[in-house]
């Protein structure tokens, strides 16, 4: 991306979306187009403003070249993963990343946002509520092998069953990143 050229999205203000505001996304080009399709037919900003997520993103130039979405999840495992702690649910509070996206050309704008998803969500969601992990719905698509789970595995997250394959017929893994020790580390 000749805008995004020599961008180091690591060191970028990430911008919380006012859906009445929204940046240009003229040549966003994600690799999956249909997260560029959910900007711009207004799938993104209508969530937003129906409150059933929050929007961030990146825009060097003021053009978007990134963005991920967080709302509120209940995660559910096979096994009560926090006996040891006493606790014996298996369905705990969690945010989810509902949407990431970067344009193909913006290098390391996704993980630069999902670094800022892990300090956004420790530093200001769980001192306030409740969230113990971290989800996403890695997308799996059989039909081009594109698959998101490794990508998200470089960050630490697991499969949330025990069978990492996509149940049929649906088209994305769901996982999960225990909180707790970044959430320890915050508070010393
Ligand atoms: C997923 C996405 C946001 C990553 O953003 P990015 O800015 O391109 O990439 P990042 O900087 O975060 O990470 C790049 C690294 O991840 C690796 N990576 C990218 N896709 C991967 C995959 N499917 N599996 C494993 N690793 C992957 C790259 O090889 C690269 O590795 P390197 O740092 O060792 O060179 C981007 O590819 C995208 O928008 N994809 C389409 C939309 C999508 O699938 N969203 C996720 C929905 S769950």
């Amino acid at each position: 991306m000749s805008r995004c050229e020599s961008v180091d999205f690591a060191t970028l203000p990430v911008h919380r979306l006012d859906f009445s505001a929204p940046p240009p996304a003229e040549g966003f080009r994600p690799l999956r187009p249909e997260f560029s399709t959910c900007w711009k037919k207004g799938r993104v900003l209508r969530e937003v403003g129906a409150n059933l997520a929050g929007c961030w993103y990146l825009a060097p130039q003021g053009n978007l070249a990134a963005y991920i979405n967080l709302l509120a999840d209940r995660l559910t495992l096979e096994l009560p993963v926090l006996e040891g702690e006493g606790i014996r649910y298996r369905t705990f509070p969690a945010v989810k990343i509902g949407l990431l996206a970067a344009d193909h050309r913006a290098k390391g704008a996704g993980a630069a946002l999902m670094r800022w998803a892990f300090l956004y969500t420790v530093r200001e969601l769980c001192p306030r509520l409740g969230a113990r992990f971290l989800t996403v719905d890695a997308v799996h698509d059989p039909d081009d092998g594109y698959d998101l789970a490794d990508y998200y595995a470089r960050f630490g997250f697991q499969h949330a069953s025990a069978d990492t394959q996509p149940k049929s017929g649906e088209h994305f893994s769901t996982m999960f990143f225990d909180l707790k020790p970044l959430i320890e580390a915050a508070v010393v």
